[in-house]
């Protein structure tokens, strides 16, 4: 089964939104009918709490269970570890269990390939798998890079991003060259813009500059706005929370974009590298 994309949010730094991106196009591509699950690759487990389950250490079954299990060579059964949001999107959750699990990686036999062995098994019940990875370029994160097919990477517009978007594309080479060949960046997204301000514009103008010959840059651009930060103590996403409002509408235009991309990656043969 031909199967696109496993998506991945990742960028080698703090608070770029990566989060807030992973619920809120996770619940737009289901409400386009997709079938999507959510992962949550970082031990802070925001994207768990976002989600509405705030105890993240009390769940019965995690990501770090299932990694662990992984490791030991037991039967992980990653389907034990999901819970369904009433939004239509299912969740492998996580917790701080989980920078436990990144230390007994540093030994395990496919260490890089853990996490995409797991989602293996579950791939073919998604059309979608995002996967939010952790701030820092650790094991976690190299192991979403090893499962996914694309990445997507968001950049903060207030500053010029230079040295993280660097390094995260060295990091994407390496993995492409090394662990997973099939990985594409799927494209570079401009989040917390407020384009009222000449920095933003001349950090989205280096971006185009720097990248835009050779990576999709999103039209979309995710504005700053404060209903976006509210709605991560919500449980809800943002089109629950305030369908109506600016950002709500930049993220229908993303998931757009997204499957716009998707067709006609299907329709174009990969390009040879
Ligand atoms: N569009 C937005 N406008 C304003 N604030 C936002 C927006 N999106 C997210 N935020 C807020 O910015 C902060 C960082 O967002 P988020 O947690 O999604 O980033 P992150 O990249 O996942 O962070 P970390 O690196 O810690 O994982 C949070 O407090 C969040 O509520
Ligand atoms: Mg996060």
């Amino acid at each position: 089964m031909f199967y696109f994309p496993l998506c991945t949010l990742c960028e080698a730094s703090h608070n770029v939104t990566k989060t807030n991106v992973s619920e809120n196009l996770g619940v737009g591509l289901a409400m386009e009918g997709k079938k999507v699950l959510v992962v949550d690759s970082d031990p802070q487990a925001d994207l768990t709490t976002a989600l509405g389950w705030s105890d993240s250490d009390n769940l019965p079954v995690t990501l770090a269970d299932i990694m662990e299990r992984s490791i030991r060579d037991e039967d992980p059964d990653p389907v034990s570890a999901i819970l369904h949001h009433k939004e239509g999107i299912d969740l492998l959750p996580s917790n701080i269990a989980l920078s436990g699990v990144e230390m007994s990686l540093v030994t395990a036999m496919s260490r890089e390939y853990t996490l995409r062995n797991i989602l293996n098994r579950i791939k073919d019940n998604y059309d979608h798998i995002i996967i939010d990875c952790p701030p820092s370029l650790s094991m976690l994160t190299i192991n979403a890079l090893a499962a996914a097919d694309s990445v997507i990477v968001p950049v903060q517009a207030q500053y010029l991003p230079a040295k993280g978007m660097t390094q995260l594309m060295k990091t994407v080479g390496k993995v492409r060259k090394q662990i997973n060949p099939n990985l594409k960046v799927d494209g570079i997204l401009l989040t917390l813009a407020d384009m009222r301000t000449n920095l933003a514009r001349v950090t989205a103008d280096t971006i185009r500059q720097q990248y835009g010959n050779h990576l999709r840059i999103f039209k979309t651009q995710i504005p700053v706005a404060i209903k976006a930060a509210e709605i991560s103590a919500t449980g809800k996403s943002i089109f629950a929370y305030d369908k109506g409002s600016k950002v709500a509408q930049a993220y229908s235009a993303l998931v757009k974009e997204v499957l716009e991309g998707e067709a006609r990656s299907k329709t174009t043969p990969p390009r040879s590298r």
